[in-house]
């Protein structure tokens, strides 16, 4: 078995210096790296910038705006046979990015934001035999949201969880289904989530 994970936050920059970007701390994403490749698995890990080392024996790829996180996991996906993509992805960016650094005028300043690239939506739309799995960080009608989001991105599962898991030591998490059925909950350390993600879907895919 050979995945893809997508890990960590991106950054939107507005000049040279300064950027939008949310407080993912990757620990998920990494953890369920160590975990698939610990049952022997091929991980290629396309990561934003975070604070963690890289796990050894994983094709790393680093990573900071949104458009590179997309170009890298469109090419490399088509080595896989899934993509779990746990990234934080930022899902805006000012219109224009400003060369060197805009200097204060005193005056409020208005940015023009636009929807940066979905790369799980681009993944799920060309999976052909594939599998895909997403994350799905729900504030409401949680249930509900994480199946629309499987749904348009075409994945095979959606792993929800809420925002408490961001920088979070352990994670809560309900494996859902196109049908909307939800086939497993786990709850426990990143570390522990992501062995019992990675145990899951061994059983069903290998
Ligand atoms: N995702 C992605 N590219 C984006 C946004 C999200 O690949 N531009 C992926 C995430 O890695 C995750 C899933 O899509 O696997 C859902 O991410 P989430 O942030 O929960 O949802 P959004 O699609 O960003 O929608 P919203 O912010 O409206 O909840």
């Amino acid at each position: 078995m050979r995945i893809l994970v997508t890990a960590g936050p991106t950054r939107e920059y507005l000049d040279d210096v300064r950027y939008l970007s949310n407080a993912s701390s990757g620990k998920m994403g990494y953890a369920i790296v160590e975990a698939a490749l610990t049952l022997g698995w091929e991980v290629v890990l396309i990561s934003g910038p975070v604070d963690l080392p890289v796990p050894d024996g994983c094709e790393f790829h680093s990573v900071v705006t949104t458009s590179e996180m997309r170009e890298a996991s469109v090419r490399l996906f088509s080595e896989c046979d899934g993509v779990i993509a746990t990234a934080a992805v930022c899902d805006y960016k000012p219109k224009a990015r400003i060369p060197g650094k805009i200097s204060k005028t005193g005056e409020p300043v208005i940015l023009e934001m636009i929807e940066t690239d979905d790369v799980l939506a681009e993944l799920g739309a060309t999976k052909e035999h594939r599998w895909v799995v997403g994350f799905a960080l729900e504030a409401q009608n949680p249930r509900e949201n994480a199946l629309q989001k499987l749904r348009r991105k075409n994945c095979n599962w959606i792993v929800l969880n809420d925002p408490s898991a961001i920088g979070s030591e352990s994670n809560s998490v309900e494996l859902i289904n196109p049908n909307g059925e939800i086939e497993e909950v786990w709850s426990g350390s990143k570390s522990e989530v992501a062995t019992n993600l990675i145990d899951w879907l061994s059983k069903r895919e290998s």
